[in-house]
């Protein structure tokens, strides 16, 4: 009997502890899920922020690209000025946050930067093809190490896609070449000068080019060629100083025709007084002056103390005849600023009759007759 009470008693003590645990489970249940789905609510929520703020950080990273692409970028002073406004105007917005208005206006940014990026592109690559379709002759093995170290700069800043340093690099690597084509003609023309001048003067031939006799530092003239003044030449300027006198301009050939002995004086009397290397930058040795070929004429005005004078240029003599001497089958022979593709200095009264036919397409042109005949 006491064994079945005991038993009994435990097996109520058993129970009412499952009991308990139900309803502790039950409790828990109700009390926790609410705090848990809660809790997830509010992860969720952080999630979409975090994700919002990514995006927002992602696009302001996106315009600071934007912005130091356009940094470099090169264009007209209108177009940049009209892009940094726009910039100023979405700093300015920005600081309130990234509206969509300012989304549309980075995204109108973004198109117009990405435009202007393409035609720079474009640009350079056709400015760069042309700078190196030019021939670059007789330039020493440092003078092309140059070339190439700008090229070298140029292609780096091209691939980096810095457009403006890269146009800068393409200026000084455009002007380099320029310059030093000048330096390697000068070069050419006084290491040809020297072979051809102690050459013997009597197996020369005299140089026609589209009819065209020319006479420089690298075609020179026989000692037998002795043509006297050309006749065709004469009536030519006679012609031009009749008009020219129309207009108060007073014409004077004060040296036409000089035989092969008559230059070869000339030339050592200038030597002996300036010395030989000042000498070929204004007179040629014999056999090497158009002189010769009656075709020259060293025209003066009035002032005879300005007669083959550096300021002749500056006199309406000088003037008149480089506007109109084209008219009359004349080019001015030495152009200024033209030193490296004749030989020498400028000479504002040294006239060459080549024709009107060719003359008009010199026509105010500082073009050389050398360039014009393609040498
Ligand atoms: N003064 C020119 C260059 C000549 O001597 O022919
Ligand atoms: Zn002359």
């Amino acid at each position: 009997m006491t064994k079945s009470k005991s038993k009994r008693k435990k097996q109520m003590l058993k129970r009412r502890i499952i009991a308990l645990i139900i309803f502790g489970i039950v409790i828990g249940g109700v009390v926790y899920t609410p705090i848990k789905l809660k809790h997830i609510n509010l992860l969720q929520i952080e999630a979409k922020a975090s994700e919002r703020f990514n995006n927002k950080m992602s696009f302001i990273e996106d315009y600071k690209k934007i912005k130091e692409n356009f940094s470099n970028l090169y264009a007209s002073d209108d177009k940049l000025q009209e892009i940094s406004e726009s910039i100023d105007v979405i700093d300015e917005k920005l600081s309130n946050g990234v509206s969509e208005e300012v989304e549309s206006l980075i995204s109108t940014l973004k198109s117009v930067i990405s435009d202007l990026s393409a035609a720079n592109q474009i640009e350079l690559e056709n400015i760069f093809n042309d700078v190196n379709s030019d021939n670059i002759n007789n330039f020493t093995e440092e003078e092309m190490n140059k070339v190439n170290e700008y090229t070298n700069e140029y292609n780096q800043l091209f691939s980096k896609e810095k457009y403006k340093q890269a146009k800068e690099t393409l200026n000084l690597l455009s002007n380099y070449i320029s310059e030093t084509k000048k330096v390697a003609s000068e070069r050419k023309i006084k290491e040809t000068y020297e072979q051809k001048s102690n050459e013997d003067s009597s197996l020369r031939e005299p140089k026609y080019i589209n009819g065209i006799l020319i006479v420089n530092k690298e075609f020179g003239l026989p000692d037998s060629f002795l043509p006297g003044e050309s006749a065709e030449a004469r009536q030519a300027f006679e012609n031009m100083k009749a008009d020219a006198a129309k207009e108060g301009i007073y014409l004077n050939a004060f040296s036409t025709y000089r035989s092969y002995w008559s230059q070869n004086i000339l030339y050592w009397n200038y030597v002996s007084n300036y010395g030989q290397d000042p000498t070929d930058t204004f007179s040629a040795k014999a056999g090497f002056s158009e002189h010769q070929t009656g075709l020259a004429f060293d025209i003066g005005g009035l002032d005879r103390y300005l007669w083959a004078e550096e300021d002749f240029k500056y006199t309406d003599e000088a003037k008149w005849l480089k506007s109109n001497s084209y008219k009359y089958g004349f080019i001015l022979r030495y152009p200024e600023g033209k030193e490296w593709k004749t030989g020498y200095m400028h000479e504002s009264w040294h006239f060459r009759y080549i024709g009107v036919d060719h003359s008009i397409n010199f026509k105010d042109s500082d073009l050389t007759l050398e360039e014009y005949l393609g040498l």
